[in-house]
């Protein structure tokens, strides 16, 4: 059995929105209600807890544990892995991916635990743009082979031993470390992408939240 560790503890400054992003109205419920509706209905999670931001724990959906969250996504992270009791396998998520659904929840899951000695996998979607590597305003040094390259997202599973070492790094790691993943990857962890959908966006911008509900509705 796996404990959801779902982060939904940030500002939401990009948003722009007066409260905090993961509790922002989105076709009608909070935001993050859809990721723990999906965590929820995914068999094998056997708890969900949810860093919020100081202030708001009050708003803890129902059936989870809710957590203080941390200035730093990796602090909220390790908020609610305290809170996960002995569970061997944690799933990360974003609160800001309310597309999640729980077959991409479950896939993630299965790939942990397929032949290949894995320490994490990834949800992650292949990349559509071609992609260059250039320093700004200076000549194009490599365009990278876009059939390897994917766009990672959450969820986001971990062996317990791999995401307690990730989460050792010092905090100036930490903060420059766009995901968990990344620094398994550096501790010689084995890390899989596993395929999903480019429609589990993260909802970063007011243009996203507007896409996010069409896509909500539409699969309503
Ligand atoms: N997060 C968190 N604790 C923090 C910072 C971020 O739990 N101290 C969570 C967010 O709630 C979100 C996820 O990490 O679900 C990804 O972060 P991001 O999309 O950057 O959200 P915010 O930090 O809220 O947005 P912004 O950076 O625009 O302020
Ligand atoms: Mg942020």
């Amino acid at each position: 059995m796996a404990v959801a560790l779902v982060v939904a503890a940030g500002r939401g400054e990009r948003l722009g929105s007066d409260g905090p992003k993961a509790l922002v109205p989105l076709a009608g419920r909070p935001m993050l209600h859809w990721s723990v509706d999906a965590l929820a209905a995914t068999p094998g999670i056997e708890r969900i807890v949810v860093a919020l931001p100081p202030g708001h724990e009050q708003d803890v959906p129902e059936g989870c544990v809710g957590v203080t969250g941390g200035a730093e996504r990796s602090h909220s992270v390790r908020a609610a892995l305290a809170a996960a009791g002995d569970a061997a396998v944690l799933l990360v998520h974003d609160a800001a991916r309310p597309l999640l659904t729980p077959e991409l929840t479950a896939h993630c899951l299965a790939a942990l635990d397929e032949d290949g000695g894995w320490d994490a996998a990834v949800a992650a979607a292949p990349v559509t743009d071609t992609i260059k590597r250039a320093p700004v305003g200076l000549a194009v040094e490599e365009t990278l082979q876009r059939s390897a390259l994917w766009a990672v997202q959450t969820p986001q599973v971990f062996r317990r031993a791999a995401l307690e070492q990730a989460l050792s790094h010092p905090d100036a790691e930490l903060a420059a470390a766009t995901d968990d993943a990344m620094l398994v990857e550096r501790d010689g962890g084995r890390v899989r992408v596993v395929a999903a959908s480019a429609d589990n966006i993260k909802v970063t911008t007011p243009l996203d939240l507007e896409l996010a509900a069409l896509l909500l509705q539409r699969r309503a």
